[in-house]
């Protein structure tokens, strides 16, 4: 296709959603499978002897930052760009600036997992892909956010909806924490030394899933919930609590992560009381959108986007239950350091953020593409994929954790418990082939309904 009319391609309507749509189908994919790729290797740890790309160490990191900003984060946004002009009852500022966005943020994560694939990395935890990577995401953010925040100044409906209260905080304390949380005035290392840099780490290791994966999410139920029941929201009240609240008491929870390190007392306890206290804006939210839908809940089994994106607040309130209750630290002595927190992990970033982008993006996609859903009955057979696997990555992991805890407190050697997980890591292999089948099933269907799918006039 010629240069010129790709650019004047970009400038379309909800180009950018398309682009971010279509991104995060694709990452869900290869990210999964770079998940297959790790689990193996906790079944048969030579499987992949001699080849370097794949070791455990590599892959894993390819599979988290994959998942994360590919999958999540790309369909939450592609979800947001959508409905931030509607909401506002306005054009967005720049479809352009949108695509380009989209493409600084997928080169980030190819150079980003190449250079993992190659032993290239930083080393902390959702902090691994290398400076230049980091600088692009920077970029797509600062992109983002210059196209929200002028969307908003050029708004016809002068209500702001919780929605866009929520996707404008996600993107600018993205732009904020992102750089702070790779330390990028040090761009070789992207680490401070020692305890220091393992407080700001964990800083922006939970904020980046409580300041921009949920708020995104949370933002999308909320356009979604009054949508799908046919009746206005519960409370505009309490959406601003809960949002208010969550930016109070998360930033302080980061070091929930580092109870069992030596970090000052008061930060532990800080972070323990704001774990109970996150209770509120969770709260807040599902009471809001549950009653928003109530006497209507049959409306959600019907429309397959519905379902996975209802499935996902139903998923948040487990995990925000489990969530503060192993903040503690005698539950930790447990539950830290095992297959409990990846239990935690999964349920949070596929059940809640994952379950809520894809039925985000099955709801907005007929609107962008002007055609209907290629196969609702596909949507029902990944749904249905993705939550018998996860629901078994739940049971297994957090059984296989317990073991391990017990056994660590006991003082029992590792050569007596490594060989006792290897019936777990086989279920939790057999779950996630559910859940990589799901993704590629999502993949197919998202393709087809741009090229197959029934033309429709919305
Ligand atoms: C009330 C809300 C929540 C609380 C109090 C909470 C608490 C915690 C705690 C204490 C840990 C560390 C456990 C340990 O290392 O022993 C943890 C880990 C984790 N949480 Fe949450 N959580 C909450 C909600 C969420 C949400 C909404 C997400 C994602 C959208 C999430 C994603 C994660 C992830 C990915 C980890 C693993 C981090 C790692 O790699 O070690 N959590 N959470
Ligand atoms: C889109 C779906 C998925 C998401 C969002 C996701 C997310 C994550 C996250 C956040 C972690 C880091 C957990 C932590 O350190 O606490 C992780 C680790 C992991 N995931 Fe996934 N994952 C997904 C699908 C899968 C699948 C399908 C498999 C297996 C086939 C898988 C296997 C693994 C393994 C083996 C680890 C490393 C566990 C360890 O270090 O012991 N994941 N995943």
């Amino acid at each position: 296709m010629p240069r010129e009319s790709l650019i004047k391609r970009a400038g379309n309507e909800h180009s950018g959603a398309k682009c971010f749509l279509i991104s995060g189908s694709i990452w869900f994919a290869l990210g999964t499978l770079a998940g297959l790729g790790s689990a193996i290797h906790l079944v048969a740890p030579d499987f992949f002897a001699n080849i370097s790309w794949l070791e455990f160490g590599r892959i894993r990191q390819v599979h988290v930052n994959t998942v994360l900003f590919g999958f999540v984060v790309s369909m939450l946004i592609g979800c947001a760009l959508y409905i931030l002009p509607r909401v506002l009852a306005t054009k967005l500022y720049s479809e352009r600036m949108a695509v380009l966005a989209s493409i600084a943020l997928n080169l980030a994560i190819t150079i980003g997992d190449i250079g993992l694939m190659m032993g290239l990395t930083q080393g902390r935890e959702y902090a691994e892909y290398i400076f230049p990577s980091d600088v692009l995401v920077v970029l797509a953010f600062a992109l983002l956010g210059i196209c929200f925040i002028m969307t908003i100044v050029r708004r016809t409906e002068p209500l702001l909806y919780v929605s866009s209260w929520y996707f404008v905080g996600a993107i600018l304390w993205t732009i904020v924490m992102y750089p702070l949380g790779n330390v990028m005035w040090h761009p070789a290392t992207g680490a401070e030394s020692g305890v220091i840099d393992a407080i700001f780490l964990w800083f922006y290791g939970h904020n980046i899933f409580g300041l921009l994966v949920t708020p995104l999410a949370v933002g999308i139920a909320y356009y979604m919930f009054p949508r799908i029941a046919g009746a206005p929201l519960y409370s505009q009240i309490l959406s601003i609590i809960g949002f208010w609240s969550l930016l109070l008491f998360y930033t302080h929870i980061g070091a929930h992560h580092l109870i069992q390190a030596p970090i000052p007392t008061w930060l532990k306890t800080v972070s323990i009381i704001d774990s109970y206290a996150m209770m509120l804006p969770v709260a807040t939210v599902l009471i809001n959108q549950w009653y928003t839908a109530r006497g209507r809940f049959n409306k959600f089994l019907v429309n397959p986007a519905a379902k996975l994106m209802f499935i996902g607040t139903i998923w948040y309130a487990i995990v925000c239950v489990q969530g503060p209750l192993q903040s503690l630290a005698s539950v930790q002595r447990v539950t830290h350091f095992n297959n409990w927190v990846i239990g935690h992990a999964h349920i949070a970033v596929l059940g809640f953020t994952g379950f809520i982008a894809l039925g985000g993006m099955y709801y907005v996609l007929p609107y962008i593409s002007g055609r209907k859903i290629y196969s609702e009955k596909l949507i029902n057979v990944q749904y249905w994929l993705l939550l018998l696997g996860l629901v078994d990555f739940f049971i297994v992991l957090t059984a296989a954790g317990l073991i391990q805890g017990q056994d660590w407190l006991h003082g029992a050697t590792v050569y007596r418990t490594v060989p006792m997980m290897k019936p777990y890591m086989t279920l939790r292999l057999m779950g996630g082939l559910l859940i990589i089948s799901g993704a590629f099933i999502g993949l197919y269907n998202v393709i087809m309904t741009f090229h197959r799918g029934e033309q429709i006039q919305l």
